[in-house]
């Protein structure tokens, strides 16, 4: 087995990824005209498309490629009852300090020994306050007045919404145990400390699988989707030497869960979580049928009606930590040397793409998940190139997500979309004038080949199923 490691010793740094998701349209400050509003960010052009990709492909893995798991898109506001029963409002705690002179404010856990022993601030050495309870569940009034009688919470997961529907899903779907329900959405924590980009925001998406399993299978089901999960990464051409398991320790389990486990990612600042696999039992049932008052026992009609509250094993990830993960993961920057010149001879686009030794920065996603698949580039905006190109486009684009660029010298154009990550280039001639061919460049390695354009779907659509990534 391979040594596990211990640090990042790729190119990227946050810094880098931070500035690339500006420059090339991910992801925006939020409010930046006003000075920025901590803890929330705004999706550009290529970072809406790179999110919809990659929910969109946990999707498909979630649902139709698993026949007992549905969908379901439940609100955000819920009655507040509902994160009485599940614990949050007890237990849904972050320990924290203050400094009374600079006034920044600490996860305890975060604040180095001495200093919570001696109660002085790391930052500016003056004091700190005692450790005390902060609830991370966002407040608001539903209704005219603000008291506590409309009081409501955004919610801090998607789970519950899962939760509380488990039942209208069985008597609408018919499902029987085991399955599983789906759902993508908007989760808010009023976190303490937000740095590391989008790592963690106050206001951020999730991917949560809510599976329900006979008590009793609970372990075994629990291995299973350890193995799917792992499996999901693998499948999306994740550096595997970047991905590992952690188990929760006693301090660490969730008030829910029996048992956890996290896939962490090797970041450019470290080993983060990415996703968790809890086994959280039949607590949330449990607690949801005492507080509601509602039966929520399970009726197994094919084994004499025998009833039950089923245990739920969750996996849960980040939609928009998963983002950062990919671009992380995709990063890469490289010496453009000679060989990877574009060569006229072969018939491809003549003119070398880069002078030796030019650096460049790729982001080389798997092409399921990049914002653009193909990009049409024209040689020349005159002598027809330019309306040839787009005609091309407008083939193209109802299979794939397209761009299109006429400005400037062809290797630039190639840099602006190594950039962004786009795996297909297309390029428009004079020789495609002549005979109906074009050439097709390709991101990870460079390398050019002609392709009549009758061909070039079928063509594009090939290379992205058995695309495997290079170097
Ligand atoms: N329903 C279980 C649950 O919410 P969690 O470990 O608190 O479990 C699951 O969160 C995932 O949600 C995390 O692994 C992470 O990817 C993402 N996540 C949690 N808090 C986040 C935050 N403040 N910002 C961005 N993503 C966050």
């Amino acid at each position: 087995m391979a040594e596990e490691l211990t640090e990042y010793s790729g190119p990227a740094t946050m810094e880098k990824i931070t500035s690339l998701a500006k420059r090339r349209g991910f992801v925006f400050q939020s409010s930046e005209i006003y000075g920025g509003q901590s803890g929330a960010w705004d999706y550009g052009p290529m970072g809406i498309e790179l999110k919809n990709r990659i929910a969109g492909f946990w999707w498909k893995e979630m649902t139709q490629l698993h026949d007992d798991i549905v969908g379901l898109d439940a609100a955000i506001l819920m009655h507040p009852r509902t994160w009485e029963a599940s614990g949050h409002v007890e237990n849904f705690t972050d320990p924290l300090v203050d400094c009374k002179k600079c006034k920044t404010r600490f996860r305890t856990d975060m604040v180095p020994e001495e200093n919570l022993a001696k109660k002085i601030c790391p930052e500016c050495e003056g004091e700190l306050t005692d450790s005390r309870k902060f609830n991370l569940m966002f407040k608001s009034h539903i209704g005219p007045t603000e008291d506590n009688a409309g009081l409501i919470y955004l919610r801090p997961e998607t789970a519950q919404g899962i939760y509380v529907n488990y039942k209208n899903i069985i008597q609408s779907n018919r499902m029987k145990i085991p399955f599983g329900i789906a759902q993508i959405g908007k989760a808010f924590r009023n976190e303490i400390v937000t740095k590391n980009f989008i790592f963690r925001t106050c206001e951020f998406e999730q991917m949560e699988m809510q599976y329900f399993v006979k008590p009793g299978t609970d372990v075994q089901w629990f291995n299973e989707w350890k193995k799917r999960r792992w499996a999901f990464y693998e499948k999306l051409g994740v550096k595997i030497d970047h991905m590992r398991w952690h188990q929760h320790g006693p301090d660490e389990l969730a008030h829910y869960a029996k048992d956890a486990y996290d896939i962490q990612y090797l970041f450019p600042m470290g080993w983060r979580e990415l996703e968790g696999v809890h086994n959280r039992t039949d607590y949330d049932l449990t607690r949801h049928t005492e507080y509601s008052g509602k039966d929520l026992q399970y009726i197994d009609q094919d084994n004499n009606n025998d009833r039950y509250i089923p245990y739920i094993i969750e996996t849960s990830a980040g939609l928009t930590r998963t983002l950062l993960m990919l671009i992380c993961d995709a990063y890469d920057e490289e010496k453009v040397d000679s060989e990877k010149k574009a060569d006229s001879s072969e018939g491809t686009v003549s003119g070398s793409e880069a002078s030796a030794d030019e650096m460049r920065t790729v982001l080389r996603f798997h092409p399921v998940v990049a914002p653009v698949t193909v990009a049409l580039l024209p040689l020349m905006k005159k002598d027809g190139l330019a309306e040839l190109a787009q005609d091309i486009r407008s083939e193209l684009k109802e299979d794939f997500a397209t761009d299109y660029d006429q400005s400037g010298a062809i290797g630039r154009r190639y840099r602006r979309q190594d950039e962004a990550g786009t795996p297909f280039c297309i390029t428009i001639d004079y020789q495609s004038k002549d005979d109906g061919t074009v050439t097709l460049r390709y991101r990870d390695s460079m390398e050019q080949e002609r392709v009549p354009r009758a061909a070039l779907a079928e063509k594009i659509r090939q290379e992205i199923k058995g695309y495997k990534r290079g170097s």
